[in-house]
């Protein structure tokens, strides 16, 4: 345990909300990011050389050449965020390094907002909310085969990964009259496959070719990188919608993109792309693709939330305990 007689130091790699700074720095020596320009990677690990704890995000990218020049002090890395791909876990655990996450928080904010992709691309939302923009008052009036989009009372949700965000989706869809099916590792107990009227499909080839919609919301991990890869994306039917609020490198985004633009898929939902902050063209120019900029989980009261989490993960470090949030690799 670092020395207890001195502040620890804390560096936060991004800006956060005013009143997680404030209780930040009332508790720590907490370097913070005001400016909340991304540190580059020399920055990061110079960084890691000092800090006694690091709070970085999605966007900092703590690998084994970054980790490995780390100081013998630093002996936690409490992600802002629940998704741990950005960080290597077996570089971190062999040095003896605890990672900790913020689970839960960002459930009900993420699954508001697949609802809303998984509304928004099968009813072209953004193409008609765009259309009358730039109508600029020339809009023609109504017509009765005009912006006509499908119908998603009825049809069947696939969804791929059935935890906490997966089972808010369900809800949501279940009040929206989908049907529901899903593809996790583990099957769901009969009580809550019951209560959210859902079958479980062992084999996500099967499930793949039968769904209308899919939504993403497993982690990146080794084991699901491009799960939806090129043959399994060519198994959805032509009619099928791909909604991602998890992590762009679930799917194969290239191939994704020449499907949709070659008209084997309908469209995407996208709020995650495989090479952040860059996104393939092909996807940002399609009329077929509803595109958002990583923001499922951008609500004030979640980032609050978040870095309450992250401040209760490092008191509870510091103060001897395992924190609450810590990340084991026999959960990913
Ligand atoms: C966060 C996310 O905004 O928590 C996650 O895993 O994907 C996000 O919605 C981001 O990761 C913060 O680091």
């Amino acid at each position: 345990m670092p020395n207890s007689a001195r502040k620890l130091i804390v560096i936060v790699t991004r800006k956060l909300p005013d009143v997680v700074e404030t209780r930040m720095r009332e508790l720590f020596d907490a370097r913070l990011n005001v400016d909340d320009m991304p540190m580059t990677r020399a920055e990061l690990t110079e960084a890691l050389k000092i800090a006694d704890v690091l709070v970085p995000t999605v966007t900092d990218h703590i690998d084994r050449a970054v980790i490995s020049q780390a100081g013998p002090q630093l002996r936690l890395i409490a992600n802002f965020g629940t998704g741990v791909d950005n960080i290597d876990l077996d570089t971190a655990r062999n040095r003896g390094i605890t990672i900790t996450n913020t689970p839960g928080v960002l459930t009900e904010d993420t699954a508001d907002m697949t609802m809303a992709l998984i509304l928004a691309v099968p009813r072209r939302l953004a193409e008609g909310a765009t259309y009358l923009k730039n109508a600029q008052n020339h809009w023609g009036g109504w017509s009765p085969t005009w912006m006509l989009g499908h119908r998603i009372y009825g049809k069947r949700l696939g969804i791929v990964g059935m935890g906490r965000i997966g089972q808010a989706v369900a809800r949501r869809a279940k009040a929206f009259g989908l049907q529901i099916h899903y593809h996790n590792r583990r099957r769901l107990s009969q009580a809550i496959e019951k209560e959210l009227e859902a079958t479980y499909w062992e084999s996500l080839d099967q499930m793949l070719t039968r769904v209308d919609i899919v939504s993403i919301n497993c982690p990146h991990t080794p084991g699901t990188y491009h799960l939806l890869s090129a043959r399994r994306l060519k198994l959805l039917k032509p009619s099928a919608y791909i909604v991602n609020t998890a992590r762009g490198e679930v799917i194969d985004e290239n191939e994704l993109a020449r499907l949709i633009e070659a008209g084997a898929i309908a469209g995407a939902g996208l709020d995650v792309f495989e090479h952040e902050p860059a996104v393939n063209p092909k996807i940002l120019n399609s009329d077929r693709v509803v595109a958002l900029p990583h923001m499922s989980s951008a609500t004030i009261e979640g980032r609050i939330d978040m870095g309450e989490k992250v401040i209760i993960n490092i008191k509870t470090f510091l103060d001897g305990h395992t924190p609450p949030d810590r990340v084991h690799a026999a959960m990913l």
